[in-house]
């Protein structure tokens, strides 16, 4: 049996799939984020979430990076509306929750407050900047947030890689029947590289099995797509690992890129997924400068193991070594820069478009040979 316990001790299950629409309800237009949230509160990835959060629950989370209880929690989960709709809303009303016409839920508003963004912004991504992805989408998003109990009534409809989204139930259920006592979760928005497999594999070597879940819902418009990037997984899984030691399942929320903050926030959901470990290797979910190197790892000292309820297993900066002839990393390799094969995204992600093959010391080539095709036909088509 798994030994993780949700977060809060339950695991939320906010369905009602036989609800009937009722089209009389006001209703309230859901961005892809928001959906992809209302999702996840749904099926108990955001345990002990059960709706948006009201204004007590925000600000201790802006502030505190706990829930009001005390429960830790570092990413504000919102919705928001603009003035006039807010305005139309009473609280105590239960609302259609609603994307392009089709209605996925029904929430109980229970509150409508004003949040201060640059607050929100500072805090949560440690910058008011405008430049930064994170911060972008907050400001464009609606002025006024709504908080209060969602129930999801449709699921979204999965059109790419279907049998990759599975719900914390069902991979605590896989979990289980692999035997796995300890799961170590691995977050990524990008192809996995040679120092992702390095710093997965060698999690690996000290727990039953790996939990490979990529995120693939809203991410910043230069990252890889994620349908490339499942075949990419697809590929580099049949010919590098062990089948009965590695599962792949999609982690379908919306990149923030709110490095340390959502550092400590995947660790918790990958928690509810089952996991009792997960890896934090170097500037995880950051963007740009926003972040030191290390901050990911580091904030991890706010909380007590306990409370976490899941163990962080950090990585330091891994390259591989022209001299060790093996991946590296600062700790273990005692040559040079020069010795290092390192490149930056944005050089790998130019080289891709451009047909160029990243040198097999980075990148498997299979998986390059993947990313070449998928990104050539991204640039062909825009
Ligand atoms: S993230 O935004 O999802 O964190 P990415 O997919 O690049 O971005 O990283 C996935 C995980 O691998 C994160 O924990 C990140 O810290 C870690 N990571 C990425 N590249 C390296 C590297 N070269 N060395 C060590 N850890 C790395």
């Amino acid at each position: 049996m798994s030994k993780s316990i949700p977060h809060g001790g339950k695991l939320i299950n906010c369905f009602n799939l036989n609800q009937r629409v009722d089209y009389t309800l006001n209703s309230v237009e859901l961005d892809n984020l928001e959906l992809s949230d209302l999702e996840l509160i749904a099926n108990g990835a955001y345990s002990p979430l059960e709706g948006f959060m009201t204004r007590e629950n925000y600000d201790s989370v802006v502030h505190d990076m706990r829930l009001a209880n005390g429960l830790p929690w570092s990413i504000p989960i919102t919705l928001a509306v603009a003035n006039d709709k807010a305005s139309e809303l009473k609280v105590g009303e239960t609302i259609n929750l609603i994307q392009n016409g089709i209605v996925y839920g029904t929430m109980v508003v229970n509150e409508v407050f004003t949040p201060n963004k640059a607050i929100e912004a500072e805090k949560v991504y440690k910058t008011t900047e405008v430049k930064h992805p994170g911060v972008a989408k907050l400001y464009k998003r609606a002025d006024v947030y709504i908080g209060g109990p969602v129930t999801m009534i449709k699921r979204p409809e999965k059109n790419k890689f279907k049998q990759y989204f599975l719900d914390p139930i069902e991979t605590r259920e896989v979990f289980d029947k692999q035997g796995w006592n300890t799961v170590v979760g691995f977050q990524t928005r990008n192809p996995v590289h040679r120092a992702h497999e390095y710093i997965q594999k060698t999690a690996l070597e000290t727990v039953d099995g790996l939990f490979l879940n990529p995120l693939v819902g809203e991410t910043k418009a230069d990252d890889i797509p994620s349908d490339i990037r499942m075949k990419s997984y697809e590929v580099l899984l049949e010919n590098y690992y062990p089948k009965d030691r590695v599962f792949l399942a999609v982690f379908p929320a919306a990149m923030r890129y709110a490095g340390p903050r959502e550092a400590i926030f995947h660790a918790i959901v990958r928690k509810n997924f089952g996991c009792t470990h997960f890896i934090v290797g170097r500037d995880h979910a950051g963007v740009g400068d926003y972040y030191g190197t290390y901050d990911a790892q580091k904030i991890f000292g706010h909380f007590q193991r306990e409370e976490l309820g899941i163990t962080p297993m950090f990585f330091e900066h891994s390259f591989y070594c022209r001299k060790c002839e093996n991946m590296a990393s600062e700790k273990t390799c005692p040559h040079g820069k020069q010795d290092h094969v390192i490149l930056s995204g944005t050089k790998v992600r130019g080289m891709l478009k451009n047909g160029e093959q990243p040198p097999k010391e980075f990148s498997r080539p299979e998986v390059v040979q993947i990313l070449i095709n998928g990104m050539q036909q991204v640039y062909i088509q825009n």
